[in-house]
């Protein structure tokens, strides 16, 4: 028995000495109380962030209150600990806040890894590969062409497209799920739209995220906590409603994602998900999958018109390869500029900066440092994705460094994540980047609203979805 416990032994000094042999990490400054609450509260995260890796290394960490956070700033780390050592890192942090916004975890985005978590995503994803198989290309067509009707409705005047990109992207995923779509001056869609930001914007603010650290404060009045609350309650009577009249509508029976979660609650799928679960899966496809997409073609069109050389040149390979004909999906790999014109945006303007915060669910190590269990990760991906080593001059908008032999790294671009927690829209995301831009690039020239104004401000503003400032342009039809 003594010698049937030399493995155990061994296996437990080797752990204790990797530990203490593991080189410390090292940070910035921490202050006393605060931490480095003050790093954490910088306007532009993502870039403050970046800032600090040149300093301290691909690897650092922050202290927040009591808990360590590491930061993650360069692709080869992030992928080792999000798809390497996926099952050490797939956890997300648990908050008073979180849980009140996410039904107690029952979300996708939110919730903790566990089996109730996996059964839940694992139904979403195969419920979502089956749209996209069926019905995505038609669905995002469709969006497509009605969005190039409203920009030539416009009749070459200056607008802001941004709300114009939202009802689009937004229309991909209610069709998706309830098998809906709804006109820019729908109520119900602003209705809902409106109560999701109002959510992300408010969980987001000092106000609340206080309330996670300090319980006390939780007994105090605090209206934009108050506030909070009632867009919670809001947001799920009107999911409520729209399940309900899906429930009662002919889209039941099949071919949409809701039809297949309502489905697996059935025997003899049924047990673990809950009708909470159908309900918050149409929350994270929401936010998941309007915002992101939204504001990644306000990056595009903001870019371009620093840029007007570009959008030649894809307009160009459009009439080269497709003649008048609109382009499918598959016409892809025939598209080469327009291809890398997208993933060089995916690249500069990652619209996840920050991906979503991870939390190691057991002790394990990240570039040789130990990571203790509880440890929070945040993948960098604003980081990674200007890394000098492995980027050539990684602040430049230059598309052509993805055309073959332009040194561009597909491996090094992460803007979905990878591993347990990869972006459950990474498909959808990348045929409605594919097929929006070369609508818009096909039928429209985009310029500047006027010589007067500054052209669009490429900084942007980084939340939990990075964006560029509100700008107006025209859209000015090309002559077919
Ligand atoms: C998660 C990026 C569009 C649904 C994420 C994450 C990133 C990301 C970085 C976090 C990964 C992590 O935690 O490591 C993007 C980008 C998009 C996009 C760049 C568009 C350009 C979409 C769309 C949908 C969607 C269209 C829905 C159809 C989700 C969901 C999660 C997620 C549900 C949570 C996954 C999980 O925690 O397991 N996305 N996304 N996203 N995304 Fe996306």
């Amino acid at each position: 028995t003594d010698l049937a416990a030399v493995p155990k032994l061994l296996h437990s000094l080797s752990k204790r000495f990797s530990r203490t042999l593991s080189p410390s990490l090292s940070g910035p400054p921490s202050l006393p109380l605060l931490g480095n609450m003050l790093d954490v509260a910088q306007e532009h995260l993502p870039i403050h962030l970046t800032s600090l890796a040149r300093r301290y290394g691909n690897i650092y960490r922050l202290n927040c209150g009591n808990t360590t956070m590491v930061i993650l700033n360069n692709s080869e780390i992030i992928r080792e600990a999000l798809i390497k050592k996926w099952s050490d890192f797939a956890g997300r942090p648990h908050s008073y806040t979180g849980d009140l916004v996410s039904s107690g975890g029952r979300t996708i985005s939110l919730g903790d890894f566990s089996e109730e978590w996996k059964a839940h995503r694992r139904v979403a994803h195969s419920a979502l590969l089956r749209c996209t198989r069926d019905s995505l290309h038609s669905v995002v067509e469709k969006q497509a062409h009605h969005l190039c009707q409203v920009l030539w409705d416009y009749n070459g005047k200056s607008v802001d497209l941004s709300e114009d990109f939202t009802v689009a992207a937004s229309n991909v995923i209610t069709t998706l799920t309830f098998g809906k779509s709804y006109d820019k001056s729908s109520v119900d869609l602003k209705k809902l739209q409106d109560s999701l930001n109002k959510i992300v914007s408010l969980w987001g603010s000092p106000w609340i995220s206080v309330l996670d650290s300090f319980p006390l404060l939780r007994k105090l009045p605090n209206p934009p906590f108050s506030r909070l609350m009632k867009e919670i309650a809001r947001r799920d009577e009107l999911i409520g409603k729209h399940i309900e009249e899906f429930k009662k509508s002919d889209h039941k029976e099949g071919g949409t994602v809701t039809s297949s979660l309502l489905k697996s609650l059935e025997p003899p799928q049924g047990g673990t998900l809950t009708d909470t679960h159908v309900h918050m899966t149409t929350v994270d496809l929401l936010i998941g999958g309007t915002e992101t997409t939204s504001a990644l073609l306000n990056w595009t069109v903001a870019f371009l018109l620093h840029r007007p050389e570009v959008q030649n040149k894809v307009y160009e390979e459009l009439c080269g390869v497709l003649d008048v004909r609109y382009p499918q999906y598959s016409d892809r790999h025939r598209l080469p500029y327009l291809c890398a014109l997208i993933n060089e945006m995916l690249r500069l303007r990652p619209v996840a900066p920050l991906a979503v915060p991870h939390r190691a669910i057991r002790n394990s190590s990240i570039a040789g440092h130990f990571i203790p269990k509880n440890t929070i990760i945040i993948p960098n991906l604003y980081g990674a994705h200007h890394d000098p080593e492995v980027w050539d001059d990684p602040y430049s908008f230059k598309p052509e460094r993805f055309l073959e032999g332009g040194g561009g790294s597909l491996r090094a671009l992460i803007p979905f994540g990878g591993g347990a927690r990869l972006c459950l829209g990474e498909a959808v995301a990348k045929m409605e980047m594919f097929l929006f831009t070369a609508y818009l690039l096909r039928d429209f020239q985009f310029l500047p609203a006027s010589k007067e104004e500054p052209l669009p401000d490429l900084r942007g503003v980084a939340s939990v979805v990075l964006k560029v400032k509100p700008y107006t342009v025209i859209a000015h039809p090309r002559e077919q």
